[in-house]
């Protein structure tokens, strides 16, 4: 579903001929917003003399699925920060003057290999959440929110998903679709948000060729291009009051028409919304419609906060040591007893956005082998002050050791006996003894037999 669609950042010339679609972006601050609400193939960066390498460095980190182009000064190009920064995130790069048409063939190059990719399933992440992601937890809030996620995802009718910042809400999103028989459509989410309010009704419904100046070609807008699949509205209470209108003629018809448009276009997607604010309030302080509120919440799921489900808190600290693995300072082998304690304790105001960016930068910046609260940046839990007597300091040392083996070893226990050299049975016996909960016995089975 590539099209010669390109994400421009920065000022000057492209010299891309008309029939490519060309997003303009003149900061790097607006190449975030675009990114934010929709993803990208391809990128080109417009580079000028006075911009800033770390600038660029910084949104290329974040920014790293679409394929990107530079066009520099040679003088630019022959900087060593500069340099590594190509090496590191660019597919190709050009000097300027331009040459149009090796900048063509470089960009439809890119076109190319995203277009490859995407067949191929390999498709890089949007910025917001990986396709194949999934709610991971064992707690009973999650388990429950799985299967009803199941259940949800079998009919057709709007979601609408609530939670606190950070909970999970976009990845509930992707798994409804994930079930749905509209698996192998697209799944499109836009961030009501973080788009300019002049932009979202044509980001949303597109437009015709002449609507407004600026608008010198007809364009689908991202309900049309989640045709047959799914469009995830986030922070759906930021919609202007206008548009909500435009969207409940939407849910009730399954028509729109495009900004300066007469023909209505029939568009076959269903709509999942996400908001963090309590939208029943909204609709009594008078800035969400009603009959939108009613037409959306026909299937509702709560995402609980991550403090409701304290069981999911170290197999997620765990997940996410894996999945950022590539990060990590070779010397962090995991986490401490004492950093699983801070873990267990804090509140998480942030949810699990929270635990990711502390897990990350503990990862980075631990001094030891293991991460200890401070790298985290959570107050480690109070130590008993009086001095240990020596069998009270063995228990604690067991159970720390205890607590640290099962976190490297995923809570399997197989793993964590062979980890501690004692036998599984004698692992049990030490986990009765110190009050600790086994984990399932189904992982276990899975490991053993691997
Ligand atoms: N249960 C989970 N298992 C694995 N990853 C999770 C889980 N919940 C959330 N995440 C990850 O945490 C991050 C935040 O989740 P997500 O973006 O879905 O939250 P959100 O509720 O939409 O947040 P916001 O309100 O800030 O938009 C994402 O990177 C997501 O992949
Ligand atoms: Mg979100």
């Amino acid at each position: 579903m590539t099209t010669k669609s390109i994400l421009c950042v920065g000022t000057g010339e492209h010299g891309l001929p008309a029939d490519w679609e060309v997003i303009r972006a003149g900061t790097l601050a607006e190449g975030r917003r675009h990114l934010q609400a929709r993803p990208c193939a391809v990128g080109l960066l417009l580079v000028r003399e006075t911009d800033d390498c770390a600038d660029f460095n910084a949104f290329l980190h974040e920014h790293y699925a679409p394929h990107w182009v530079a066009v520099l000064p040679p003088s630019l190009a022959a900087q060593p920060a500069w340099r590594r920064l190509l090496a590191d995130h660019c597919a190709d790069y050009h000097t300027w003057p331009l040459d149009h048409q090796r900048l063509r063939h470089a960009l439809g190059h890119a076109l190319g290999m995203a277009a490859l990719r995407d067949g191929l399933g390999l498709a890089l992440a949007p910025v917001r959440g990986a396709g194949n992601a999934t709610l991971t937890g064992q707690s009973d809030a999650i388990t429950r929110l799985r299967r009803q996620i199941v259940k949800v995802a079998a009919a057709s009718a709007p979601v609408l998903i609530w939670g606190e910042s950070g909970s999970g809400k976009e990845l509930a999103a992707q798994d409804v679709h994930a079930h749905s028989p509209r698996r192998k459509g697209p799944f499109v989410p836009i961030n009501c948000g973080a788009i300019p309010a002049q932009l979202i009704q044509s980001e949303l419904f597109g437009h015709e060729r002449g609507a407004f100046t600026g608008a010198a070609r007809d364009k689908r807008g991202l309900i049309e291009s989640a045709q047959g699949g799914s469009i995830f509205l986030d922070e759906i209470g930021d919609l202007p009051m206008e548009l909500q209108a435009n969207l409940l003629r939407f849910l009730q018809e399954k028509t729109i028409y495009r900004v300066g448009g007469t023909r209505s276009i029939a568009v076959d997607a269903r709509v999942i919304a996400a908001s963090h604010v309590n939208l029943a309030q909204a609709v009594r302080r008078g800035a969400f419609r009603e009959d939108l509120y009613y037409r959306l919440n026909v299937l509702a799921l709560d995402v609980p906060p991550l403090r409701e489900r304290k069981d999911d808190l170290l197999p997620l600290a765990e997940h996410f040591f894996h999945t950022f693995g590539s990060e990590r300072a070779p010397r962090v082998k995991g986490f401490s007893s004492r950093a699983a304690q801070a873990i267990r304790e804090h509140d998480w105001p942030g949810n699990v956005r929270e635990l990711i960016n502390r897990v990350r930068r503990a990862m980075v910046m631990a001094e030891g082998s293991l991460i200890q609260p401070r790298d985290l940046g959570l107050e480690a839990p109070p130590t008993a002050s009086a001095p240990l007597q020596l069998d009270d300091a063995r228990i604690r040392a067991e159970r720390d050791a205890i607590d640290a083996s099962l976190l490297r070893a995923g809570s399997n226990i197989t793993l964590a006996a062979r980890d501690l050299g004692v036998s599984r049975m004698t692992l049990y016996r030490l986990l009765a003894k110190h009050g600790i909960t086994a984990p399932s016995r189904a992982s276990d089975t899975r490991a053993q037999s691997e």
